[in-house]
């Protein structure tokens, strides 16, 4: 495939640009472009690099005589109309593994900072105060951490939990009883898990079947004081539903890395966000130096090999509509 000039439409990290250039392909950035901007600049590229500011429309994919591939340096496509892409035979790419470590860390350190009270203290003391016995927290060791989602992400956090002392339980649809007891996760039905579980983490994709996942009715079927911790997607945890039972002192607290809506401009959401039981990160997950070298670098390594011209690169191991891949 024929890909001799590439986009490059938001910030992602210069070793993206500089691969691609070596390899003899031409790399234009312009970032912060308009929807209209885009649809007048996109004609001419065989290829347009994003993160997750800009928004890849059927109108800019309209507007695409050339366009050949699409790459998202990071795991989230939502940015992207895929269907859009796909109808035009535009190969969609991303960067799956490149920041799951850097995720997996923050939600376990999201967990340790909820069972230690560690951002209100901070905060307290700041403030001027000394206020020992206010945040007194409990421990993890012997605590059983729900894992909603054992993929890439979900099982690292597993692995890491374990080594605080907490048993792991956890469920996914396509993951095995025998395939997660290898990283000693028992899988269970969730309703199996809601009474068991000290903390949840969810770990899935915001689709269909994980849209408020976490609601009302299973957080009444939760351990009183339970802990929600989201660093997937905005939407997986109903947010009026949460902040209901953190209200009601069902929910103990939460960390919360996403939103239903970001940056947040809802009622509920700003309300979740001031509520003294949470912890708020404005979606933190893959923002480490490590990951967003690893994923520009997936993304260009991925273009590479689409020019077949590479003994190194030669792997599509992100490509998202398959589909385009066979015709
Ligand atoms: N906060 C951030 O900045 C950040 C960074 C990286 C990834 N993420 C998000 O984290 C999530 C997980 O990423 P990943 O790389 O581990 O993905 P992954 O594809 O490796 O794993 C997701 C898992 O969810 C499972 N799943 C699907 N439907 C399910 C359901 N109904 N119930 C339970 N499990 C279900 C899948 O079978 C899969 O094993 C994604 O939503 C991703 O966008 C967020």
């Amino acid at each position: 495939m024929d890909v001799t000039k590439v986009l490059v439409a938001d910030a992602v990290d210069l070793a993206c640009v500089n691969l691609l250039k070596d390899h003899g392909i031409q790399v234009d950035c312009k970032l912060k472009l308009t929807n209209d901007q885009l649809i007048k600049e996109i004609d001419g590229y065989e290829g347009l690099i994003v993160r997750s500011d800009t928004k890849v429309t059927r109108d800019i994919i309209a507007a695409s005589n050339k366009l050949r591939v699409i790459g998202r340096a990071g795991v989230g496509v939502d940015n992207i109309d895929i269907p859009a892409a796909t109808e035009k035979g535009i190969i969609v790419l991303n960067a799956p593994g490149g920041n799951s470590i850097s995720a997996c860390e923050l939600t376990c350190s999201l967990i340790t900072c909820l069972a230690r009270n560690v951002v209100s203290a901070a905060a307290s003391l700041k403030a001027g105060k000394w206020e020992r016995k206010l945040f007194s927290g409990h421990e993890l060791h012997g605590k059983t951490l729900a894992i909603i989602g054992l993929g890439r992400i979900g099982k690292e956090v597993a692995i890491r939990m374990q080594a605080w002392g907490m048993n792991t339980i956890g469920f996914d649809p396509i993951v095995t009883k025998d395939d997660a007891a290898k990283f000693n996760v028992s899988k269970m039905e969730l309703e199996e898990i809601w009474p068991l579980a000290d903390y949840i983490t969810v770990h899935t994709p915001l689709i269909e079947q994980t849209r408020n996942l976490i609601n009302k009715t299973a957080l009444a079927s939760c351990k009183k004081g339970v802990r929600i911790i989201n660093v997937a997607r905005g939407g997986i945890i109903n947010e009026a539903d949460l902040l209901e039972a953190l209200e009601a002192g069902i929910c103990g607290g939460a960390a919360l890395d996403v939103f239903l809506q970001e940056p947040p401009t809802d009622e509920t959401t700003l309300k979740l966000i001031a509520n003294d039981k949470v912890v708020a990160t404005p979606h933190l997950g893959a923002s480490t130096i490590e990951a967003q070298v690893r994923v520009a670098v997936e993304v260009a390594e991925q273009f590479i090999a689409l020019t077949g011209k590479s003994k190194t690169y030669t792997k599509l191991f992100g490509v998202v509509n398959k589909s385009v891949l066979k015709e």
